[in-house]
């Protein structure tokens, strides 16, 4: 089936869609993003990533084009005439074309865009290898809690960490964790699961905050503090959690085994009462 794109009102081929040389995401990648997930022809957590989006828009002083209900029923429409079952959809907002100049201009329409990929579903709970971290200085600006499409820093560290043969970047700053390059990170310790505070280092995942509404369903104590390398490095589990990954245990991180190398009794719970939640929103 031919793959489709809505790009500032209309539906036209991906393969044919196209922004103008001055676009100001092209150019300074001055624009927000948001990424979800599809699952048997439905979206998942659609209110939270377009609230986040609102947020995202006004951290940049961005307008949204669209009214949120509109946005939401332009998405839901275009999901269903993609007829995908498992995918993503990507969606970006940018502040539009004007003369290049880094003041915001007076009058630019922005462009608004989504369009909808398939993707494999992910293996069952606690099955598959786990993820490998590897540790790198936080070089990130300090509004990481925007969903920007300024990523160059998330993309070096996730290619330093390919370099080594690892999956995922853990960002560090002196003693301190804050997320990953493309993911939130959570740590089990003494039982309980503890999260860094989302703020200037840690972007407001949307599967962070579910996996934190789950828990507290399924009596897991949990815990928003600062995140500290030596608790994490000692901790029994570790995984890492985003849209498109739901939640995968950390098997190794800086080459060292993390607990005792298979996936944890309460990273497991939490991920069958994470799936638990996506059916029944999803119908399926
Ligand atoms: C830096 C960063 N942190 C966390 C996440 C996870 O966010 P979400 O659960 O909303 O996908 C992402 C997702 O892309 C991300 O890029």
């Amino acid at each position: 089936m031919q793959e489709l794109i809505w790009i500032n009102g209309k539906i036209i081929p991906l393969s044919e869609a196209h922004v103008a040389i001055e676009d100001r995401g092209f150019q300074f990648a001055d624009g927000v993003y948001e990424v979800l997930r599809i699952y048997g022809g439905r979206m998942f957590a659609l209110g939270p990533h377009l609230d986040r989006l609102a947020r995202s828009c006004d951290g940049i002083s961005l307008q949204m084009p669209m009214k949120i209900e509109k946005l939401a029923g332009e998405m839901r429409e275009f999901v269903e005439r993609a007829g995908v079952r498992d995918g993503s959809i990507y969606l970006q907002i940018s502040r539009g074309a004007s003369l290049r100049n880094p003041v915001f201009p007076i009058k630019a329409t922005p462009t608004l865009l989504f369009y909808v990929r398939s993707v494999v579903p992910l293996p069952g709970v606690g099955t598959g290898a786990g993820a490998s971290l590897l540790s790198v200085p936080d070089e990130r600006w300090h509004r990481c809690w925007i969903k920007s499409t300024a990523l160059l820093a998330n993309i070096l560290a996730r290619n330093a960490a390919t370099e080594k043969g690892c999956d995922e970047a853990v960002f560090v700053d002196g003693e301190m964790l804050s997320e990953c390059g493309s993911s939130n990170l959570f740590i089990v310790a003494d039982n309980q699961l503890v999260t860094a505070p989302v703020g200037p280092r840690v972007l407001p995942g949307i599967t962070r905050e579910i996996i934190l509404g789950v828990a507290a369903e399924i009596g897991v104590e949990t815990q928003v503090r600062p995140l500290r390398r030596d608790a994490a490095v000692s901790a029994n589990e570790l995984f890492i959690c985003s849209t498109m990954r739901e939640i995968i245990w950390v098997s190794r991180w800086d080459g060292r085994t993390v607990g005792d190398g298979t996936c944890g009794a309460i990273t497991r719970r939490l991920h069958q009462a994470l799936r638990k939640a996506i059916a029944n929103e999803c119908n399926l």
